[in-house]
Protein backbone atom coordinates (compact mmCIF):
# COMPACT_ATOMS: atom_id res chain seq x y z
CA UNK A 1 0.00 0.00 0.00
CA UNK A 2 2.64 2.41 0.61
CA UNK A 3 4.12 2.44 -2.64
CA UNK A 4 0.84 2.80 -4.07
CA UNK A 5 0.52 5.84 -2.06
CA UNK A 6 3.43 7.27 -2.76
CA UNK A 7 2.38 6.49 -6.64
CA UNK A 8 -0.53 8.82 -5.90
CA UNK A 9 1.70 11.68 -4.21
CA UNK A 10 3.85 11.66 -7.12
CA UNK A 11 1.07 12.14 -9.58
CA UNK A 12 0.15 14.70 -7.17
CA UNK A 13 3.33 16.47 -7.97
CA UNK A 14 3.38 16.48 -11.07
CA UNK A 15 0.35 17.46 -11.75
CA UNK A 16 1.75 21.20 -9.62
CA UNK A 17 4.73 20.82 -11.29
CA UNK A 18 3.53 21.09 -14.83
CA UNK A 19 0.90 22.99 -14.71
CA UNK A 20 -2.28 20.39 -14.63
CA UNK A 21 -3.81 20.96 -11.04
CA UNK A 22 -3.43 22.89 -8.22
CA UNK A 23 -4.50 22.97 -4.66
CA UNK A 24 -7.92 25.08 -4.29
CA UNK A 25 -6.86 28.07 -2.71
CA UNK A 26 -3.26 27.17 -2.39
CA UNK A 27 -1.61 30.51 -0.99
CA UNK A 28 -4.27 30.56 1.51
CA UNK A 29 -3.20 27.21 2.93
CA UNK A 30 -5.92 25.34 0.70
CA UNK A 31 -9.30 24.46 1.11
CA UNK A 32 -10.01 20.94 1.36
CA UNK A 33 -12.01 19.10 -1.47
CA UNK A 34 -11.50 21.69 -4.10
CA UNK A 35 -8.90 21.76 -6.72
CA UNK A 36 -7.92 24.28 -9.71
CA UNK A 37 -6.91 23.25 -13.39
CA UNK A 38 -3.82 24.72 -15.07
CA UNK A 39 -3.11 25.29 -18.80
CA UNK A 40 -3.04 21.50 -19.14
CA UNK A 41 -5.91 20.71 -16.89
CA UNK A 42 -7.71 22.64 -18.89
CA UNK A 43 -6.86 21.29 -22.36
CA UNK A 44 -6.65 17.95 -20.73
CA UNK A 45 -10.55 18.26 -19.24
CA UNK A 46 -11.16 19.81 -23.08
CA UNK A 47 -10.15 16.29 -24.38
CA UNK A 48 -11.37 14.03 -22.02
CA UNK A 49 -15.17 15.92 -22.37
CA UNK A 50 -15.22 15.77 -25.78
CA UNK A 51 -14.58 12.14 -26.31
CA UNK A 52 -17.21 11.67 -24.20
CA UNK A 53 -19.29 13.83 -25.91
CA UNK A 54 -18.32 12.04 -29.38
CA UNK A 55 -18.87 8.82 -27.45
CA UNK A 56 -22.09 9.09 -25.63
CA UNK A 57 -24.10 10.80 -29.15
CA UNK A 58 -22.44 8.04 -31.56
CA UNK A 59 -25.13 5.72 -31.98
CA UNK A 60 -28.10 7.66 -30.16
CA UNK A 61 -30.79 10.42 -30.50
CA UNK A 62 -29.36 12.75 -27.70
CA UNK A 63 -30.09 16.59 -26.83
CA UNK A 64 -27.65 18.13 -24.62
CA UNK A 65 -28.84 20.79 -22.01
CA UNK A 66 -27.50 23.07 -19.41
CA UNK A 67 -29.49 23.44 -16.23
CA UNK A 68 -28.82 26.00 -13.41
CA UNK A 69 -26.67 25.52 -10.48
CA UNK A 70 -29.43 27.29 -8.08
CA UNK A 71 -32.43 25.22 -8.31
CA UNK A 72 -36.00 25.23 -6.05
CA UNK A 73 -35.94 23.54 -2.75
CA UNK A 74 -38.67 21.59 -4.31
CA UNK A 75 -36.43 20.13 -6.58
CA UNK A 76 -33.97 18.09 -3.74
CA UNK A 77 -37.26 17.62 -1.38
CA UNK A 78 -38.47 15.37 -4.57
CA UNK A 79 -35.47 13.97 -6.00
CA UNK A 80 -35.28 12.32 -2.41
CA UNK A 81 -32.02 14.03 -1.52
CA UNK A 82 -33.52 16.24 1.36
CA UNK A 83 -34.44 13.13 3.54
CA UNK A 84 -31.85 10.00 1.39
CA UNK A 85 -28.36 11.33 0.57
CA UNK A 86 -26.00 10.88 3.27
CA UNK A 87 -22.74 9.53 4.45
CA UNK A 88 -22.37 7.74 7.39
CA UNK A 89 -20.79 9.59 10.23
CA UNK A 90 -19.40 8.48 13.91
CA UNK A 91 -18.39 10.78 16.07
CA UNK A 92 -15.31 9.62 18.60
CA UNK A 93 -16.59 9.94 22.21
CA UNK A 94 -12.94 10.60 23.46
CA UNK A 95 -11.70 13.10 21.27
CA UNK A 96 -14.97 14.51 19.50
CA UNK A 97 -13.84 14.46 16.13
CA UNK A 98 -16.34 13.40 12.97
CA UNK A 99 -15.50 10.30 11.12
CA UNK A 100 -16.70 8.53 8.17
CA UNK A 101 -18.01 4.82 9.38
CA UNK A 102 -17.76 3.30 5.89
CA UNK A 103 -13.53 4.34 6.02
CA UNK A 104 -12.94 3.29 9.55
CA UNK A 105 -14.97 -0.17 8.79
CA UNK A 106 -12.59 -0.15 5.20
CA UNK A 107 -9.44 0.63 6.66
CA UNK A 108 -9.79 -3.03 9.30
CA UNK A 109 -11.01 -4.86 6.22
CA UNK A 110 -14.55 -5.01 7.05
CA UNK A 111 -17.32 -4.43 3.81
CA UNK A 112 -19.02 -1.31 4.08
CA UNK A 113 -20.10 1.24 1.67
CA UNK A 114 -21.73 4.87 1.80
CA UNK A 115 -24.55 3.55 0.14
CA UNK A 116 -25.94 1.57 3.38
CA UNK A 117 -28.80 2.56 5.08
CA UNK A 118 -28.38 3.79 8.69
CA UNK A 119 -29.36 0.62 10.05
CA UNK A 120 -27.32 -1.43 8.30
CA UNK A 121 -24.32 0.66 9.20
CA UNK A 122 -24.73 0.40 12.50
CA UNK A 123 -25.15 -3.07 12.33
CA UNK A 124 -22.07 -3.37 10.86
CA UNK A 125 -20.20 -1.11 12.99
CA UNK A 126 -21.32 -2.95 15.87
CA UNK A 127 -20.41 -6.08 15.08
CA UNK A 128 -16.88 -4.59 14.68
CA UNK A 129 -16.70 -1.55 17.29
CA UNK A 130 -14.16 -3.76 19.56
CA UNK A 131 -12.09 -3.41 16.68
CA UNK A 132 -11.97 0.14 15.06
CA UNK A 133 -9.45 2.70 16.44
CA UNK A 134 -10.07 6.53 15.68
CA UNK A 135 -7.83 7.84 13.86
CA UNK A 136 -6.99 10.97 15.86
CA UNK A 137 -6.67 9.68 19.46
CA UNK A 138 -6.37 5.88 18.89
CA UNK A 139 -9.03 5.47 21.57
CA UNK A 140 -11.86 2.67 20.70
CA UNK A 141 -15.16 4.96 21.56
CA UNK A 142 -17.26 5.86 19.27
CA UNK A 143 -20.60 6.58 19.27
CA UNK A 144 -23.80 5.50 16.96
CA UNK A 145 -23.52 6.06 13.18
CA UNK A 146 -25.68 9.03 12.02
CA UNK A 147 -26.43 9.93 8.73
CA UNK A 148 -25.00 13.51 7.59
CA UNK A 149 -26.65 14.83 4.59
CA UNK A 150 -24.74 15.60 1.56
CA UNK A 151 -26.04 18.76 -0.24
CA UNK A 152 -24.07 21.50 -0.02
CA UNK A 153 -26.01 25.25 0.91
CA UNK A 154 -26.36 29.11 -0.14
CA UNK A 155 -28.01 32.01 0.55
CA UNK A 156 -30.06 33.90 -1.42
CA UNK A 157 -31.83 37.05 -1.06
CA UNK A 158 -32.11 40.67 -1.14
CA UNK A 159 -31.83 41.77 2.14
CA UNK A 160 -29.92 39.41 4.71
CA UNK A 161 -32.53 39.16 7.11
CA UNK A 162 -34.52 38.16 4.37
CA UNK A 163 -31.95 35.37 2.73
CA UNK A 164 -33.50 32.28 1.82
CA UNK A 165 -31.58 28.92 2.16
CA UNK A 166 -30.90 27.55 -1.30
CA UNK A 167 -29.52 23.70 -2.44
CA UNK A 168 -26.37 23.83 -4.72
CA UNK A 169 -27.09 20.98 -7.01
CA UNK A 170 -25.63 17.60 -6.17
CA UNK A 171 -26.01 15.97 -9.82
CA UNK A 172 -26.90 17.53 -12.91
CA UNK A 173 -29.32 14.40 -13.55
CA UNK A 174 -32.16 16.22 -11.80
CA UNK A 175 -31.84 19.42 -13.71
CA UNK A 176 -32.55 16.76 -16.47
CA UNK A 177 -35.41 15.33 -15.25
CA UNK A 178 -36.95 19.01 -14.44
CA UNK A 179 -36.58 19.82 -18.65
CA UNK A 180 -37.62 16.83 -20.11
CA UNK A 181 -41.11 18.04 -20.90
CA UNK A 182 -39.63 21.05 -22.43
CA UNK A 183 -37.29 19.05 -24.36
CA UNK A 184 -39.97 15.99 -25.31
CA UNK A 185 -42.05 18.90 -26.50
CA UNK A 186 -39.93 20.62 -29.14
CA UNK A 187 -40.94 17.55 -30.81
CA UNK A 188 -37.59 16.99 -32.53
CA UNK A 189 -37.03 14.17 -30.19
CA UNK A 190 -38.70 10.65 -29.60
CA UNK A 191 -38.55 7.87 -27.22
CA UNK A 192 -35.72 6.44 -26.93
CA UNK A 193 -34.22 9.60 -26.67
CA UNK A 194 -31.28 10.75 -24.25
CA UNK A 195 -30.68 14.26 -22.81
CA UNK A 196 -26.87 14.97 -21.41
CA UNK A 197 -25.04 17.57 -19.67
CA UNK A 198 -22.03 18.18 -18.47
CA UNK A 199 -21.64 20.48 -15.17
CA UNK A 200 -20.39 21.33 -11.71
CA UNK A 201 -21.60 19.47 -9.37
CA UNK A 202 -21.32 20.40 -5.29
CA UNK A 203 -21.14 18.01 -1.90
CA UNK A 204 -20.67 18.33 1.17
CA UNK A 205 -18.44 16.00 1.47
CA UNK A 206 -17.30 15.21 5.44
CA UNK A 207 -13.84 14.02 4.24
CA UNK A 208 -12.85 14.69 0.74
CA UNK A 209 -9.66 12.57 -0.16
CA UNK A 210 -7.14 10.33 -2.29
CA UNK A 211 -6.66 14.09 -4.50
CA UNK A 212 -9.41 14.11 -7.56
CA UNK A 213 -11.24 11.54 -5.92
CA UNK A 214 -13.19 12.58 -3.93
CA UNK A 215 -13.94 16.35 -3.81
CA UNK A 216 -16.66 18.78 -2.61
CA UNK A 217 -16.67 20.58 -5.80
CA UNK A 218 -16.57 18.72 -9.50
CA UNK A 219 -17.97 18.42 -12.67
CA UNK A 220 -19.89 15.56 -13.87
CA UNK A 221 -20.91 13.91 -17.70
CA UNK A 222 -24.27 12.74 -16.89
CA UNK A 223 -26.63 10.92 -19.64
CA UNK A 224 -30.51 10.19 -19.10
CA UNK A 225 -31.69 7.66 -21.73
CA UNK A 226 -35.21 7.63 -21.70
CA UNK A 227 -37.23 4.25 -22.90
CA UNK A 228 -40.49 2.46 -23.02
CA UNK A 229 -40.53 0.51 -19.83
CA UNK A 230 -40.60 -2.94 -21.64
CA UNK A 231 -37.56 -1.55 -23.48
CA UNK A 232 -35.28 -0.41 -20.27
CA UNK A 233 -33.89 -4.07 -19.69
CA UNK A 234 -32.35 -4.33 -22.95
CA UNK A 235 -31.46 -0.51 -22.79
CA UNK A 236 -29.24 -0.79 -19.99
CA UNK A 237 -27.70 -3.59 -20.91
CA UNK A 238 -26.83 -1.89 -23.84
CA UNK A 239 -25.52 1.38 -22.16
CA UNK A 240 -23.43 -0.62 -19.98
CA UNK A 241 -21.60 -2.75 -22.51
CA UNK A 242 -21.03 0.37 -24.25
CA UNK A 243 -19.80 2.64 -21.63
CA UNK A 244 -17.62 -0.45 -20.37
CA UNK A 245 -15.91 -0.64 -23.83
CA UNK A 246 -15.12 2.85 -23.94
CA UNK A 247 -12.98 3.38 -21.83
CA UNK A 248 -9.81 1.36 -23.81
CA UNK A 249 -10.28 3.66 -26.41
CA UNK A 250 -8.73 6.12 -24.53
CA UNK A 251 -6.22 3.89 -24.13
CA UNK A 252 -6.86 2.73 -20.61
CA UNK A 253 -5.56 -0.50 -19.54
CA UNK A 254 -8.14 -3.22 -20.13
CA UNK A 255 -7.28 -5.33 -16.98
CA UNK A 256 -7.44 -2.09 -14.84
CA UNK A 257 -11.36 -1.72 -15.45
CA UNK A 258 -14.12 -3.93 -14.24
CA UNK A 259 -18.19 -3.97 -13.88
CA UNK A 260 -19.27 -4.36 -10.42
CA UNK A 261 -22.67 -4.58 -9.61
CA UNK A 262 -24.25 -3.01 -6.21
CA UNK A 263 -24.97 -4.79 -2.99
CA UNK A 264 -26.62 -2.01 -1.41
CA UNK A 265 -29.09 -0.01 -3.89
CA UNK A 266 -29.20 3.78 -3.36
CA UNK A 267 -32.98 5.00 -2.90
CA UNK A 268 -33.25 5.85 -6.47
CA UNK A 269 -32.29 3.09 -8.38
CA UNK A 270 -33.68 -0.59 -9.45
CA UNK A 271 -30.45 -1.88 -10.51
CA UNK A 272 -26.77 -0.37 -10.46
CA UNK A 273 -23.49 -0.97 -11.34
CA UNK A 274 -19.94 0.61 -11.63
CA UNK A 275 -17.62 1.19 -13.75
CA UNK A 276 -13.65 0.85 -11.45
CA UNK A 277 -10.90 1.34 -12.45
CA UNK A 278 -8.17 0.15 -9.92
CA UNK A 279 -6.37 3.30 -8.60
CA UNK A 280 -3.37 3.66 -7.05
CA UNK A 281 -5.31 3.21 -3.32
CA UNK A 282 -7.20 0.26 -4.99
CA UNK A 283 -10.51 -0.88 -6.97
CA UNK A 284 -12.56 2.24 -7.11
CA UNK A 285 -15.96 3.48 -8.62
CA UNK A 286 -15.23 5.59 -11.87
CA UNK A 287 -18.74 5.67 -13.63
CA UNK A 288 -21.96 4.66 -12.37
CA UNK A 289 -24.57 3.04 -14.43
CA UNK A 290 -27.84 2.97 -13.32
CA UNK A 291 -31.07 1.97 -14.02
CA UNK A 292 -34.16 4.48 -12.14
CA UNK A 293 -36.92 3.16 -13.45
CA UNK A 294 -40.03 6.10 -13.69
CA UNK A 295 -38.48 7.50 -9.85
CA UNK A 296 -37.73 10.77 -10.88
CA UNK A 297 -40.18 11.58 -13.58
CA UNK A 298 -42.76 10.17 -11.01
CA UNK A 299 -41.82 12.08 -7.89
CA UNK A 300 -41.38 15.47 -9.98
CA UNK A 301 -44.79 14.53 -10.78
CA UNK A 302 -45.72 14.30 -8.05
CA UNK A 303 -44.51 16.85 -6.22
CA UNK A 304 -44.72 20.18 -8.95
CA UNK A 305 -48.16 18.97 -10.66
CA UNK A 306 -46.52 18.96 -13.84
CA UNK A 307 -47.53 16.03 -16.33
CA UNK A 308 -44.42 13.72 -16.36
CA UNK A 309 -46.01 10.87 -19.12
CA UNK A 310 -46.17 11.01 -22.99
CA UNK A 311 -48.46 8.94 -25.14
CA UNK A 312 -47.59 5.60 -26.97
CA UNK A 313 -48.82 5.21 -30.49
CA UNK A 314 -48.37 1.74 -30.56
CA UNK A 315 -50.31 1.27 -27.09
CA UNK A 316 -52.19 3.79 -27.08
CA UNK A 317 -51.69 4.77 -23.36
CA UNK A 318 -49.99 7.29 -21.54
CA UNK A 319 -47.02 5.95 -19.47
CA UNK A 320 -43.87 7.81 -17.81
CA UNK A 321 -41.02 6.82 -18.88
CA UNK A 322 -38.07 4.37 -17.64
CA UNK A 323 -34.58 6.03 -17.36
CA UNK A 324 -30.95 4.69 -17.80
CA UNK A 325 -28.21 6.53 -16.09
CA UNK A 326 -25.01 7.05 -17.16
CA UNK A 327 -22.53 8.88 -14.94
CA UNK A 328 -19.27 10.47 -14.19
CA UNK A 329 -17.08 12.55 -12.89
CA UNK A 330 -15.24 14.55 -15.03
CA UNK A 331 -12.18 15.03 -12.25
CA UNK A 332 -12.25 11.69 -11.75
CA UNK A 333 -11.46 10.80 -15.06
CA UNK A 334 -8.77 12.66 -15.11
CA UNK A 335 -7.17 11.31 -12.01
CA UNK A 336 -7.74 7.80 -13.92
CA UNK A 337 -6.26 8.60 -16.96
CA UNK A 338 -3.50 10.51 -14.95
CA UNK A 339 -2.92 6.90 -12.77
CA UNK A 340 -2.88 5.06 -16.71
CA UNK A 341 -0.76 7.16 -18.06
CA UNK A 342 1.88 7.50 -15.32
CA UNK A 343 5.50 5.57 -15.76
CA UNK A 344 9.16 5.80 -14.95
CA UNK A 345 11.81 4.56 -17.15
CA UNK A 346 15.09 4.91 -18.54
CA UNK A 347 15.77 6.16 -21.87
CA UNK A 348 19.28 6.84 -23.18
CA UNK A 349 21.02 6.47 -19.61
CA UNK A 350 18.66 8.42 -18.24
CA UNK A 351 15.84 8.25 -15.70
CA UNK A 352 12.33 10.25 -16.85
CA UNK A 353 8.82 10.18 -15.57
CA UNK A 354 6.41 10.02 -18.67
CA UNK A 355 2.55 10.20 -19.04
CA UNK A 356 1.60 7.78 -21.72
CA UNK A 357 -1.60 10.03 -22.74
CA UNK A 358 -3.42 8.15 -25.63
CA UNK A 359 -2.96 10.63 -28.26
CA UNK A 360 -6.18 11.95 -28.31
CA UNK A 361 -6.29 12.58 -24.60
CA UNK A 362 -2.76 14.08 -24.74
CA UNK A 363 -3.15 18.04 -23.80
CA UNK A 364 -0.47 19.09 -26.23
CA UNK A 365 0.13 17.20 -29.36
CA UNK A 366 3.20 18.06 -30.66
CA UNK A 367 5.72 20.66 -29.63
CA UNK A 368 8.94 22.27 -32.02
CA UNK A 369 12.08 23.37 -30.65
CA UNK A 370 14.94 25.19 -32.05
CA UNK A 371 17.97 23.49 -31.00
CA UNK A 372 19.68 26.17 -29.54
CA UNK A 373 18.16 29.65 -28.75
CA UNK A 374 20.44 32.16 -29.52
CA UNK A 375 20.43 31.14 -33.24
CA UNK A 376 18.31 33.07 -34.70
CA UNK A 377 18.17 31.35 -38.41
CA UNK A 378 17.17 28.59 -36.32
CA UNK A 379 14.66 30.13 -34.31
CA UNK A 380 12.99 31.54 -37.16
CA UNK A 381 12.91 28.35 -38.54
CA UNK A 382 11.06 26.85 -36.26
CA UNK A 383 8.98 29.94 -35.55
CA UNK A 384 7.92 28.72 -39.00
CA UNK A 385 7.47 24.99 -38.51
CA UNK A 386 5.35 25.95 -35.27
CA UNK A 387 2.77 27.92 -37.05
CA UNK A 388 2.10 25.57 -39.53
CA UNK A 389 1.19 23.11 -37.53
CA UNK A 390 -0.56 25.32 -35.20
CA UNK A 391 -2.98 26.99 -37.46
CA UNK A 392 -3.93 22.98 -39.07
CA UNK A 393 -7.11 22.74 -37.67
CA UNK A 394 -6.31 19.29 -36.74
CA UNK A 395 -4.49 20.17 -34.26
CA UNK A 396 -6.77 22.82 -32.29
CA UNK A 397 -4.15 24.80 -30.96
CA UNK A 398 -2.30 22.26 -29.56
CA UNK A 399 1.08 22.81 -30.14
CA UNK A 400 3.63 24.46 -28.76
CA UNK A 401 7.19 26.23 -28.94
CA UNK A 402 9.46 25.78 -26.02
CA UNK A 403 13.36 26.80 -26.41
CA UNK A 404 13.49 26.73 -22.81
CA UNK A 405 16.81 24.53 -21.53
CA UNK A 406 18.89 22.43 -23.23
CA UNK A 407 16.99 19.64 -26.11
CA UNK A 408 17.12 16.87 -23.21
CA UNK A 409 15.26 19.51 -20.11
CA UNK A 410 12.77 20.14 -23.26
CA UNK A 411 12.10 16.14 -23.78
CA UNK A 412 11.82 16.06 -19.69
CA UNK A 413 9.46 18.38 -19.93
CA UNK A 414 7.44 17.38 -22.83
CA UNK A 415 8.01 13.61 -21.48
CA UNK A 416 6.23 14.74 -18.54
CA UNK A 417 3.28 16.73 -19.97
CA UNK A 418 2.63 13.70 -22.52
CA UNK A 419 3.18 15.31 -25.55
CA UNK A 420 3.49 12.47 -28.44
CA UNK A 421 5.71 13.88 -30.34
CA UNK A 422 8.87 16.68 -30.34
CA UNK A 423 10.06 18.33 -33.56
CA UNK A 424 13.79 19.75 -33.74
CA UNK A 425 14.61 22.25 -36.11
CA UNK A 426 18.65 21.99 -36.55
CA UNK A 427 21.28 23.52 -38.66
CA UNK A 428 20.33 20.75 -41.09
CA UNK A 429 16.80 21.65 -41.71
CA UNK A 430 18.10 25.14 -43.11
CA UNK A 431 19.62 23.42 -45.75
CA UNK A 432 17.43 21.00 -46.30
CA UNK A 433 13.86 21.82 -45.07
CA UNK A 434 13.49 19.02 -42.83
CA UNK A 435 13.60 18.38 -38.93
CA UNK A 436 13.81 15.42 -36.65
CA UNK A 437 10.71 13.96 -35.07
CA UNK A 438 11.52 11.80 -31.89
CA UNK A 439 8.54 9.79 -30.62
CA UNK A 440 7.60 10.37 -26.78
CA UNK A 441 7.43 6.53 -25.78
CA UNK A 442 9.85 4.83 -27.80
CA UNK A 443 12.83 7.92 -28.11
CA UNK A 444 13.17 6.94 -31.50
CA UNK A 445 13.73 9.60 -33.89
CA UNK A 446 13.12 10.18 -37.77
CA UNK A 447 13.93 12.58 -40.39
CA UNK A 448 10.95 13.97 -41.95
CA UNK A 449 10.43 16.45 -44.74
CA UNK A 450 8.81 20.05 -43.43
CA UNK A 451 6.17 19.69 -46.66
CA UNK A 452 4.95 16.14 -45.51
CA UNK A 453 5.51 16.88 -41.46
CA UNK A 454 1.89 18.17 -40.97
CA UNK A 455 0.09 14.77 -42.53
CA UNK A 456 2.91 12.27 -41.13
CA UNK A 457 2.10 13.74 -37.48
CA UNK A 458 -1.37 13.32 -38.27
CA UNK A 459 -1.20 9.89 -39.21
CA UNK A 460 0.91 8.94 -36.59
CA UNK A 461 -1.95 10.73 -34.14
CA UNK A 462 -4.54 8.50 -35.58
CA UNK A 463 -2.75 5.10 -35.50
N1 LIG B 1 -26.63 11.06 -10.89
C1 LIG B 1 -26.06 9.93 -10.24
C2 LIG B 1 -24.92 10.28 -9.38
O1 LIG B 1 -24.64 11.45 -9.16
P1 LIG B 1 -22.97 9.24 -8.00
O2 LIG B 1 -22.51 7.80 -7.90
O3 LIG B 1 -23.24 9.97 -6.73
O4 LIG B 1 -24.28 9.18 -8.91
C3 LIG B 1 -21.65 9.75 -10.19
O5 LIG B 1 -21.91 10.08 -8.84
C4 LIG B 1 -20.18 9.93 -10.53
O6 LIG B 1 -19.73 11.23 -10.13
C5 LIG B 1 -19.24 8.97 -9.80
O7 LIG B 1 -19.16 7.73 -10.47
C6 LIG B 1 -17.93 9.73 -9.86
O8 LIG B 1 -17.31 9.56 -11.13
C7 LIG B 1 -18.38 11.17 -9.70
N2 LIG B 1 -18.31 11.60 -8.28
C8 LIG B 1 -19.22 11.37 -7.32
N3 LIG B 1 -18.86 11.94 -6.15
C9 LIG B 1 -17.68 12.55 -6.39
C10 LIG B 1 -16.80 13.33 -5.59
N4 LIG B 1 -17.08 13.61 -4.33
N5 LIG B 1 -15.67 13.81 -6.16
C11 LIG B 1 -15.38 13.55 -7.46
N6 LIG B 1 -16.19 12.82 -8.27
C12 LIG B 1 -17.32 12.33 -7.75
Amino acid sequence: MKNEDNLLDKIVSLCKRRGFIYPGSSIYGGFAGTYDLGPYGVMLRRNLVDEWKRAIEEEDSIAFIESSIFTSRKVWEASGHVSGFSDPLVVCNSCHTKQRADHLLESIGAFADEKMTEKKINEVFDAHRKELTCTICGKKDFGKVRAKNLLATSTLGVFEEDDQEVYLRAETAQGIYINFKNVFDVGSYEIPFGIAQIGKVFRNEISPRQFLFRMREFEQMEMQYFVRPKDAPAAYARWKQKRFEYYPTLGIKKEKLRLKQHDNLVFYAKDAWDIQYEFPFGWNELEGLHYRGDYDLSQHQKFSGADAGVYDEETKERYIPHVVETSVGVERTMLMVLCDAYSEDEMNGEKRVVLRFHPRIAPIKTAVFPLLRNKPQLVEKAQEVYRMLRQNPAFGGAVRFDDNGNIGKRYRRQDEIGTPFCVTVDFDSLEKDDVTVRDRDTGKQERIDVKSLTLHIKEELTK
